[in-house]
């Protein structure tokens, strides 16, 4: 998992590195890339990095504590793995593993409705119920089915995604086929010649890793044959006509904790709250949707200054170290979600890399809690910011 010199991955950017190498091209750049120019995918990590912490010493670090409660759940940190789609395609049953190191880790992993493996296949891992994450698909029939199905697995907790009525558009994907549209040559090169390029993901996901399907959809839809087709497939199956009126039928089949995934507006947060949602994740997507918008760290106080003491806060895109999680916290979320960072820990060395790499994110996070002067993480306030 270490570079070509055998050092130690110790950062998001080394992990990240490492997962390049690994993966085929057209994978990297579609867990990699964002929307349009990429610049909201620039601001979200750019916008945390210039959140400045205060250092405030001689408070008895000893007593340090990085726990927190979130829906009735003890968290290690103030952590969630992030649902992402095809995560599972870049470690064999990547899902899997990532559940099993993030129970290590004691932190909530997510599933996405467009995940490789199956709700069943995550949820026997461990008694720790697993989040699930859904896309409304245009038969509703099949959603209450999926419902029932995540029930059953454990699941307590929905994150329903509201920020992809429509697809971003994506340059890198578009140069890779994944939206379609390749010649023969290029089919070539984002296929053949880009699996015979990286021989131990081929290897280890491809030969060893199957079934390849979107594991909770397979039996319902039919699926494209050819993952550089995934995008529009995505496209076809989503239903883009939702509207609040949807969350309000959701709610009413759904018995668990609702959470809205894509909230970037002071007024959608409002209506969040007002339609009974139990939570909210301040997204953009991971800057893989409307290029342009404001990053999560800049909308997220304003936020919590409407919505924080009615609703569960929760927050993403961008938080790579365990400095942002303490920014995040700071800013009014109750914790914050990862999306590439564990897929790319996940490609870069599969389940003992994850770990390594939330390890790292929980040292940094101490780090944070004991220097700042917040000690815990449930008293982390905008006290500890240089100008709250
Ligand atoms: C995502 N994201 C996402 N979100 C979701 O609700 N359902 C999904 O299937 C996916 N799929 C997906 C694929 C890939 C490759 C990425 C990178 C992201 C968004 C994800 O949950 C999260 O909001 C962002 O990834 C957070 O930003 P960072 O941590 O990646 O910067
Ligand atoms: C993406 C979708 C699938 O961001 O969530 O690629």
């Amino acid at each position: 998992m270490g570079d070509s010199l055998n050092l130690l991955p110790a950062s998001y950017g080394d992990f990240r590195r490492a997962a390049e190498k690994r993966l085929p091209r057209f994978l990297f750049d579609y867990i990699d890339g964002g929307s349009g120019a990429e610049v909201t995918l620039r601001r979200n990590t750019a916008d945390w990095e210039s959140v400045q912490l205060t250092q405030k010493v001689l408070r008895d670090a000893s007593k340090m504590d990085s726990s927190v409660e979130l829906f009735g759940e003890k968290l290690a940190m103030p952590l969630v793995l992030a649902p992402v789609g095809m995560g599972g395609m870049t470690a064999r049953r990547g899902e899997v593993q990532a559940k099993r190191a993030a129970d290590k880790a004691g932190i909530p992993f997510c599933l996405s409705t467009v995940g490789i493996c199956t709700l069943e296949e995550v949820g026997a891992v461990s008694d720790r119920p697993a989040w699930f994450q859904l896309y409304m698909l245009k038969d509703r029939g099949i959603v209450e089915e999926i419902l029932a199905r995540a029930w059953a697995s454990g699941v307590r907790t929905l994150a329903f995604t509201i920020d992809l009525a429509v697809l971003g558009t994506r340059y890198r994907d578009i140069r890779n086929g994944m939206a379609g549209g390749l010649g023969p040559w290029g089919k070539f090169r984002s296929g053949a010649l880009d699996y015979a390029l990286h021989p131990r993901w081929a290897w280890d996901v491809g030969v060893k890793g199957g079934p390849h399907g979107f594991g909770n959809i397979a039996m319902y839809v039919k699926q494209s044959k050819n993952p550089r087709d995934y995008l529009n497939w995505t496209g076809s199956q989503f239903d883009s006509s939702v509207t609040w009126k949807d969350i309000e039928w959701l709610r009413t089949v759904w018995q668990g904790n609702l959470v809205l995934k894509g909230v970037l507006d002071v007024d959608d947060a409002k209506q969040s709250v007002a339609i009974g949602a139990d939570g909210m994740i301040v997204s953009n997507h991971g800057g893989r949707q409307l290029d342009g918008v404001s990053s999560t760290a800049s909308m997220l106080p304003h936020i919590a200054d409407a919505v924080g003491d009615q609703t569960t806060l929760l927050v993403d895109g961008g938080i790579r170290s365990g400095q942002d999680l303490v920014r995040a916290l700071a800013l009014g979320a109750k914790a914050a979600l990862i999306g590439r960072p564990w897929v790319l820990a996940l490609a870069a060395g599969g389940e003992a890399a994850l770990t390594r790499y939330l390890g790292l994110m929980k040292q940094d996070m101490r780090t944070a809690l004991g220097l700042s002067g917040a000690i815990n993480a449930k008293d982390v306030g905008r006290g500890v910011l240089l100008r709250p």
